[in-house]
């Protein structure tokens, strides 16, 4: 059996799409050999879909409420449904349990599935580059569903549906998230310093989209990455050290973040400064 069809959260939870009938024909329906069935694959702009895109913002707002960047509905719009494209899982409302549609707020007269996770991606004007807008998934917040791996498993099987070549990322330099993203393998750094995000200490990083890179982000044993040593570390709170490291980096040169933070949070971030 197939490494990523086999693996336990696929042959648990319920693949969705979300893109638009005219973005449709860009987006892989069976990522990985991962079959979306024709309910799951939602057209946002039809009013039927209207409950399941609100379950979409319920999700948003759980995981990105805390973080303070929950998106408003015309931001969906703009940003994700028109232009790009959402992958995720979730379970028929059947299957889930009442604490968890409590959490999510699924309405009683639901039916459909009920979105745990979601990736969404926004293809940019660079042939074959996307742009990773949101990654969200609940399983940290339902620890008796044993969903661990999900938010990986997520942006791993959207950025094969989307079809990219090379992604683009934001994120902020003391986000939990940074666990998730490199275990694409070791990620380019492409600002250290963003004065023109609304959160300054982000950071934006780039990866290529290859079959290595996914699957051995989803954990397949016969994947594994090459990742220097690092040289650099950087502290989610040292302003003047990002400002340092984007100078660099608009002088020409190049920087990596080759393995996860560090667990201890003293000096989280790994950096390693290409040749
Ligand atoms: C970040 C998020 C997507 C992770 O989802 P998830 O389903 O727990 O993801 P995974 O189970 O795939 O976790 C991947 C890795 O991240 C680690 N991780 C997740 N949350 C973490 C935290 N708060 N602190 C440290 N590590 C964390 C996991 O331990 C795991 O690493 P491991 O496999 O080496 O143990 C989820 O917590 C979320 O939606 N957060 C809020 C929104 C957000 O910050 N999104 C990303 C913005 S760029």
């Amino acid at each position: 059996m197939d490494f990523v069809l086999d693996h336990p959260l696929v042959r648990s939870l319920t693949p969705f799409l979300v893109v638009t009938d005219a973005n449709r024909p860009g987006v892989n329906t069976a990522p990985f050999g991962l079959q979306v069935q024709g309910a799951n694959v939602i057209d946002p702009n039809r009013m039927q879909n209207e409950p399941f895109c609100a379950l979409l913002q319920n999700l948003d707002a759980r995981t990105f409420g805390p973080e303070g960047m929950p998106m408003d509905r015309w931001v969906f719009y703009d940003c994700c449904f028109m232009p790009g494209a959402i992958f995720g899982f979730g379970r028929p409302v059947a299957d889930v349990p009442a604490a968890t549609r409590a959490i999510l707020g699924v309405p009683d007269d639901y039916t459909g599935v009920v979105p745990y996770s979601m990736y969404i991606a926004i293809p940019m004007a660079e042939p074959g580059s996307w742009m990773g807008h949101n990654l969200a998934s609940i399983a940290p917040m339902l620890p008796h569903e044993n969903l661990k791996g999900l938010g990986t498993l997520t942006k791993s099987i959207a950025l094969r549906a989307f079809g990219m070549t090379h992604f683009y990322g934001a994120t902020q330099w003391d986000s939990s998230a940074l666990h998730v993203h490199v275990k694409f393998g070791p990620l380019e750094l492409v600002t250290a310093y963003t004065p023109a995000h609304s959160e300054s200490k982000t950071l934006t990083y780039a990866f290529d989209v290859t079959d290595d890179a996914l699957r051995g982000a989803m954990g397949a044993p016969d994947v594994s990455f090459d990742r220097p040593q690092a040289e650099i570390w950087i502290h989610p709170e040292d302003t003047a050290s990002m400002v340092g490291l984007q100078s660099r980096i608009e002088s020409g040169e190049r920087f990596v973040i080759p393995y996860a933070p560090r667990e201890d949070g003293a000096v989280p971030v790994a950096l390693r400064r290409l040749e």
